[in-house]
Parts: C-alpha cells; sequence; structure tokens
C-alpha cells in the first residue's frame, strides 16, 4: 500500500473519501528549508517568498508563516487568506498587472509593505493613494527582460509584447522613478523579473540578472533590493530532471555576487520567488477508480475527479505519473489512458500509463499534482471540489472541506 507520509492511503481515502488532494507537509517544510539553505549570504539579506497561486488555502499560510518566508499575492483574494492567518505584511508582496483599486485598498488597509508595480498606471493610482497613508510604501518595479524560458529551453524575445511588467527598454522605467522620487510615502527599491515556469536551464536565469544589471547601470541608480522571481522546475514523470533547490538558489547567489562585483554595486536585499517547487512534488491527488473500458485501440481506467480538479494536461498537456495505489507490487501489464467524469474529450489526466489490472474501487494515486492542481479547479459539470487534507509524519489533518452539493448553489439568489 502507499503511504503518504507515515499514512496508508486507504486509510485516507476511508476517513476523506475521493477525489483527495493530500499534502506531505514536511516535504514542503523540507523544500522551503532548502532555498534557504541556499539562498545565503553574508553581503546582504536574502529571504524565499512563496507564490501563493500555486497553492492557497489557510494552512499553507500559516506553514509560510511559521517557517518566517515572505509571501507574493497577486489578488484580493489571496491577500486576504495571508493576512487572516497572520502573515506578516511587511513579508507580504503584492504582485498583478492589474490590481483593482479595491485590491489596493485592501493592501493599504493591512500596510502591506512590498507593492510590485507592473506598469506607469498602476504606479500613478499607487502614487495618488499614498499621499493619505501613514506609513510608506517599499516599490519594485517588474521587468520584462526579454527573456522567456520554457521547461528545457530558453528564448531571448525581444519582443515588448508580454502583458507583465516594463519593457526593459521602455521609457516608462526612467519616468516611473522619477515620480517616486517626488512622491511622498513611497520609495523606489529595485527591480523584479520573472522569466517563466517550470524551468530547468539555469542559462534563462544567468541572462535575465546581466539584464537587470544592465539596466540599473544604464538608470544609474543604487537599488536596495533586487527580487528574481519563481520558476524552479520539477520532477513530474521521469523526464523531468530538476536541479536541486539548494543548487539553484547557490547559482543565483553566485550569479548575483559576481555582477555586484563587476558592476561595484551593493544590494540591501535579494529576493526569490518560488511557487511550483515549493509544493508540487508534496501533492498527491487520489482518485477512486470506478470502471474500465475498451475502446477499439485504447483502454481507459475511469476516475472519480479529472479536469475540474486538474486542468492542467487538458491546458498545457501536462504530463503526471501515476500508480495503483493498493497494487503497488502487482506486475504493470495493462497499457491504459486514465479519464475523467468530465462531458468533454479532453479530459483525459494521464495518457498510455503502464499499470495493474484493476477492480473497481482500486485507488489511483497521481504524482507531483501540488502545485496549480487544486488552485486552478473548477465546478465544471457542477463537480464539488475535493477536500485537501495535510499530512505530517503520522497524522492526516484536514485542512479545507470537500464541497457539498449545497455549496454549489451558496450564490444563487433563486431558491432563497
Ligand atoms: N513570481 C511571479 C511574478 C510569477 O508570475 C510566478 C508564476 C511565480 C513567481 C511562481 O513561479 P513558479 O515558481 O511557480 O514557476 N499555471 C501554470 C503556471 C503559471 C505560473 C505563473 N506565474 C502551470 O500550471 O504550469
Amino acid at each position: 500500500m502507499f503511504k503518504i507520509g507515515n499514512v496508508e492511503v486507504n486509510e485516507l481515502v476511508e476517513r476523506f473519501n475521493t477525489p483527495l488532494y493530500v499534502y506531505d507537509e514536511n516535504k514542503i517544510i523540507d523544500s522551503i528549508r532548502e532555498y534557504k539553505k541556499g539562498l545565503q549570504s553574508s553581503k546582504y539579506e536574502t529571504l524565499v517568498i512563496y507564490a501563493s497561486k500555486a497553492f492557497a488555502c489557510l494552512h499553507m499560510y500559516k506553514i509560510a508563516k511559521q517557517e518566517n518566508i515572505g509571501v507574493d499575492v497577486v489578488s484580493g483574494g489571496e491577500l486576504y487568506g495571508a493576512m487572516k492567518v497572520g502573515v506578516d505584511p511587511n513579508k507580504i508582496f503584492f504582485h498583478g498587472n492589474n490590481k483593482t483599486e479595491d485590491e489596493m485598498d485592501l493592501a493599504l488597509n493591512y500596510k502591506v509593505k512590498n507593492i510590485m508595480v507592473d506598469n506607469l498606471d498602476e504606479l500613478k493610482i499607487w502614487l495618488k493613494k499614498a499621499e493619505k497613508i501613514d506609513y510608506k510604501l517599499d516599490i519594485m518595479f517588474r521587468i520584462n527582460v526579454g527573456v522567456s524560458a520554457h521547461t528545457h529551453a530558453y528564448v531571448i524575445t525581444s519582443h515588448p509584447d508580454s502583458k507583465f511588467g516594463f519593457y526593459i527598454e521602455s521609457k516608462d522605467i526612467h519616468e516611473g522613478i522619477e515620480m517616486i522620487k517626488k512622491a511622498k510615502n513611497v520609495e523606489f527599491m529595485g527591480f523584479h523579473s520573472h522569466i517563466g515556469s517550470q524551468i530547468f536551464d539555469m542559462q534563462g536565469f544567468m541572462i535575465a540578472i546581466e539584464k537587470i544589471f544592465d539596466l540599473i547601470k544604464k538608470e544609474k541608480i543604487q537599488p536596495r533590493y533586487l527580487n528574481l522571481g519563481g520558476g524552479a522546475g520539477v520532477r513530474y514523470t521521469d523526464e523531468d530532471k530538476p536541479l536541486a533547490l539548494e543548487e539553484f538558489a547557490k547559482e543565483i547567489i553566485d550569479k548575483v555576487d559576481s555582477e555586484l562585483c563587476k558592476n561595484n554595486l551593493t544590494i540591501e536585499k535579494l529576493f526569490i520567488e518560488p511557487g511550483r517547487s515549493l509544493v508540487a512534488e508534496a501533492g498527491y491527488t487520489l482518485y477512486t477508480i470506478n470502471k474500465t473500458k475498451k475502446a477499439l485501440h485504447k483502454t481507459y481506467y475511469f476516475i472519480d475527479g479529472g479536469m475540474a480538479d486538474n486542468i492542467r494536461p487538458a491546458l498545457y498537456q501536462a504530463k503526471y505519473a501515476c500508480d495503483v495505489a493498493n497494487k503497488m507490487e502487482e506486475p504493470k501489464i495493462n497499457k491504459v489512458s486514465i479519464a475523467g467524469k468530465c462531458c468533454e474529450s479532453g479530459d483525459v489526466i494521464i495518457e498510455d500509463v503502464m499499470l495493474p489490472s484493476v477492480v473497481e474501487n482500486d485507488i489511483l494515486v497521481v504524482y507531483s499534482t501540488g502545485a496549480y492542481g487544486y488552485s486552478m479547479s473548477s465546478n465544471y459539470n457542477k463537480l464539488p471540489r475535493p477536500a485537501i487534507v495535510f499530512v505530517k509524519g503520522n497524522e492526516a489533518k484536514l485542512a479545507v472541506r470537500r464541497e457539498t452539493y449545497e455549496n454549489l448553489y451558496v450564490n444563487d439568489v433563486e431558491g432563497e
């Protein structure tokens, strides 16, 4: 029987039913600590910031708080969750290309300190709002450095058309810095860059760092902060060969140090902002296999979830690995595809995987579903979202309840 932490999955299924998201809490904590270990310098402070879009629930925010890391939020909803468990507002980094005024006001009410500004229109609104506050906002600009990285390759895109950030050659950067100098209760702290996600090749990061330093020289500024975003790749299947997180962080530090030295500059703080690599491999989805079907050329195992709880295969052709959790030792003699229960042909979670023969109520475990799974889930076909359980050693604790049918209609006005 497959175990998560020290808990056998049949016990989890009996207690919490399926589909079920399960997180191994110790794995998350280990990953945070690995990053911290690698991200150390004697010349400046460092902070690991959790990009909470990867997976947000109150218990996850609590882990971030307990481990004393920062939290990246991109919406009022994420901000609200982080504040609800008492994350220090000085450690919250507020991102987003189109923050609404309501979201900005919420951040100011909470006295959120670090504002990651995406564009000049947004900056103007912050500057106006800052006139009326009783603390100082630390402002960083998100820069589109013209490098984008995807999985195994990086491309230097010289087009300025991304929806994110100030394009590195845009005059808006200089204009924005000048505007901040004249404004009240704000200070320009430095630049941020995020080049993509699920990246295995460090080359893209290295070029991005060089480009940020070129910009610093061009603007003749002495930045106090530098934020190099997230993006470290994780292992979904055997094809993925990620760098150890400590190694990843060390390579970033080494490059920043060499650029600081080369340019005779200093910084006070260096941030990185991982999401996926803190939670993906700590997360598992458990499903019940209800039925099988032999089509002309394919055999399907039908599970009681699918694209509503994990849209990534349908949206990105993302690959996952799986096992029949109660038949770990049995020979994998059948080539099958794992299909969900949504009324959509694209609802196939895994294509062509070798698994043992199954009977009704066998349990399927899908690995590495901890990032961008639950957080991108939907109620398509009016499927209630799964429950979320955290396992820590021998203990399993419910963190988010399974949605009920009643929950699905709670906002409908009809029937009140
Ligand atoms: N910082 C910023 C500004 C970001 O936009 C992101 C991710 C991160 C940090 C965290 O990146 P990570 O370490 O997780 O790669 N839904 C997609 C991924 C979208 C990533 C968006 N930004 C997926 O499921 O693959």
